[in-house]
């Protein structure tokens, strides 16, 4: 019955926000609140959010893809439209407060007849400011729901070390992260995401953990990355999402595959004339109250092998581990996990500063020359995605 905490915990959830929305609507948009179809289409929301938990569940226990997936977006979509309402009649309320202060400070110098006039226009355009605010949010929904179904970006990363070795300078990553393969991704998304990446011929691929929440999905997409067949190979660190779904199972099928699992290991590659450490460092498993020591003493035992003097690049799920990873003087980390909070702008994560989380999304440097990159993944938690598209990058390596 393991459908049994989601299925409760997401009914919880619809409930919970229905009866904000409701609230909100009563007492900040009253006018809203008179007109019937404003409850009725929350009401709606409601039902076909706990009706979609209900289907998701029968999905999951009758094992049903079809009914599974069709199901997790209209989830999906229920919970935006209670969110994009949540969000948007206190704007609208804020809206009215706003004209109704402007109205009464220009009604101080009018005569009764035309304050009657003003009143007039004063209604109209606090019914319209009413609806403004939640058409706005509802379409700027559907308008990230629509982006998150259109495909990846691969965009090129150029990330700089003062120190790069020769041999390494244009070196070519491609980082596949958080793909989450099974309810809002599937294999043909991925097989036609690997195809478009293979024309960017990456020297090597990296797999930074969180492939696939239907697991019987792992193999396939092991098999279609493994085709990208870089000259350095395809290697892969631990997510948390892999211990979520069975760490057994994941292992098992990573040996099947020809694609390297590095856990707290470190291996020298080649590269032209040289060669260069990669590493991968297990993931702590649960989401909170990670304790510094964990990466501290994982990445001892990652690095444990490493030659000093090699150029080093580290495979680290969360990005949480770049201050321990940059403080060993690992020069290049590279993370996931955050899906750079799903809604961005100008190539930084909105929530960045504004969590308690690090590292959201994007290129960050540390006064000793350490980078890294959070790759905002290809997969989602909801099918939403604003400013912050789901993307592969390719890392390319530079001199300063
Ligand atoms: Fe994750």
């Amino acid at each position: 019955m393991s459908f049994l905490y989601p299925l409760i915990f997401v009914s919880v959830l619809i409930l919970i926000l229905g009866v904000i929305s409701l609230l909100i609507l009563r007492f900040l948009t009253p006018e809203l609140w008179r007109l019937r179809w404003s409850k009725v289409t929350i009401y709606l929301g409601v039902i076909l959010g706990l009706v979609s938990a209900a289907v998701w569940a029968i999905g999951f226990y009758v094992n049903a893809l079809w009914l599974f997936r069709i199901s997790a977006l209209t989830l999906a979509s229920s919970i935006l439209f209670l969110l994009a309402v949540i969000i948007s009649l206190p704007l609208s309320a804020l809206f009215k407060l706003i004209i109704n202060l402007i109205f009464k400070i220009k009604d101080l110098r009018f005569s009764t007849g035309e304050k009657r006039k003003t009143n007039n226009e004063r209604r109209r355009i606090i019914r319209a400011a009413s609806l403004f605010f939640p058409s706005l949010a509802l379409s700027t929904a559907a308008g990230g729901m629509i982006r998150s179904y259109r495909g990846a970006e691969l965009p090129e990363i150029r990330m700089k070390f003062p120190h790069l070795p020769e041999h390494l300078e244009n070196l070519k990553i491609m980082q596949f992260s958080d793909i989450h393969l099974g309810y809002f991704v599937d294999l043909d998304d991925l097989s036609s995401t690997v195809e478009d990446a293979m024309k960017l011929k990456p020297d090597l691929v990296l797999v930074t953990g969180d492939v696939a929440d239907r697991l019987e999905m792992l193999p396939d997409a092991l098999r279609i990355i493994a085709e990208m067949n870089p000259l350095l190979g395809v290697y892969a660190c631990m997510g948390n999402h892999e211990y979520y779904r069975g760490e057994k199972e994941v292992r098992q099928a990573f040996e099947k595959a020809p694609i390297e699992m590095m856990i707290n290991s470190s291996k020298s590659l080649k590269m032209q004339n040289g060669t260069f450490t990669l590493a991968g460092v297990d993931d702590p498993i649960f989401m909170r109250n990670v304790s510094p020591e964990f990466y501290t003493d994982a990445l001892e035992e990652t690095m444990s092998e490493a030659p000093a003097d090699e150029f080093k690049i580290l495979m680290c799920h969360r990005p949480d581990g770049f201050d321990f990873s940059a403080e060993m003087g690992i020069e290049l980390t590279l993370s996931g996990h955050t899906h750079g909070g799903q809604i961005g702008f100008n190539g930084r994560s909105i929530f960045e500063n504004w969590v308690y989380y690090p590292y959201l999304w994007g290129i960050y440097r540390k006064s000793n020359g350490s980078n890294l990159y959070t790759t905002a993944g290809l997969g989602h938690w909801l099918p939403f995605r604003l400013g912050c598209p789901p993307e592969v990058p390719l890392i390319i390596l530079e001199r300063n």
